[in-house]
């Protein structure tokens, strides 16, 4: 299934998107023909867009690819920091995709406990689970925060060890909103786990989650059960890191 904890650094922005768009591309092949869909869950945040503005330029059979979120704040789903938007707009519409392969969080439920809870009825029902089992997506966007969170697993959460769901909601504060986030079993199940990281202020968090395993941090607690995991980070994110960390992407 590939690296566990591959780091890999790109000194420009065309260097890394096209870097990334080959990976979506490769997984995206290695997905259909072993099972004739690709499920992707994709985190929010700024860092992916141009990587999502990049995957929907590809000639790809986006009738047989889903797409799922990773997290959502819970916001209207137009709303200004709403990541469905920004999905959306970026890949979503760009490809008119069908609404019956978008799978979003429902943040017109009364509260972020039953938006969770309708989200993973949703997994459920998509992935036939049985109790008990997680999805198994095969590619799943994360970033991470300057804090170490991933997804919407933040410092200090007792989420990280939760076994027992595979959504859960995040109450936090007006500014970050309370959040909807996928459990970090459902994350650990997938085949291929990407972390795109930029940002100097992220430099600190990500030496803390490759070189030092510090599972305070969200971030450090994302180990495939049998999967692929990469960091696909912009320079100035990896200036902590020592040489023998990570290998230089090809421009
Ligand atoms: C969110 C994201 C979150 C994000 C990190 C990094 O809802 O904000 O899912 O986990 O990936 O905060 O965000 P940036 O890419 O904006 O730095």
């Amino acid at each position: 299934m590939g690296d566990v904890g591959k780091v890999i650094v790109f000194d420009d922005k065309a260097g890394l998107v096209s870097f990334v768009t080959r990976k979506w591309q490769g997984i995206c092949a290695e997905s259909l023909d072993k099972r004739g869909c690709m499920t992707a869950a994709l985190s929010g945040g700024n860092t992916p867009v141009d990587i999502y503005r990049a995957f929907a330029q590809c000639d790809l059979p986006w009738e047989n690819i889903r797409i799922f979120q990773v997290d959502e704040r819970f916001v209207p789903k137009d709303g200004r920091d709403s990541n469905y938007r920004m999905i959306r707009e970026t890949l979503l519409d760009p490809l008119s995709m069908p609404k019956e392969n978008i799978h979003v969080v429902d943040t017109s439920k009364p509260s972020p406990d039953d938006a969770a809870k309708a989200y993973e009825q949703e997994l459920a029902g998509f992935f036939r689970l049985q109790p008990g089992e997680f999805p198994r997506f095969d590619i799943i966007m994360l970033g991470l925060g300057e804090d170490g969170h991933t997804a919407s697993l933040f410092p200090g959460s007792p989420l990280p060890d939760d076994t027992n769901h595979l959504a859960q909601a995040v109450m936090l504060d007006s500014e970050r909103h309370d959040r909807i986030t996928l459990t970090v079993q459902v994350i650990n199940h997938a085949r291929h786990i990407i972390f795109l990281i930029q940002g100097a202020h992220k430099a600190l968090a990500l030496k803390k989650v490759v070189e030092e395993k510090d599972t305070t941090l969200p971030a450090a607690r994302i180990n495939p059960v049998d999967g692929e995991l990469l960091f696909v980070a912009y320079s100035e994110a990896a200036d902590l890191l020592t040489e023998n960390t990570y290998t230089r992407g090809e421009p």
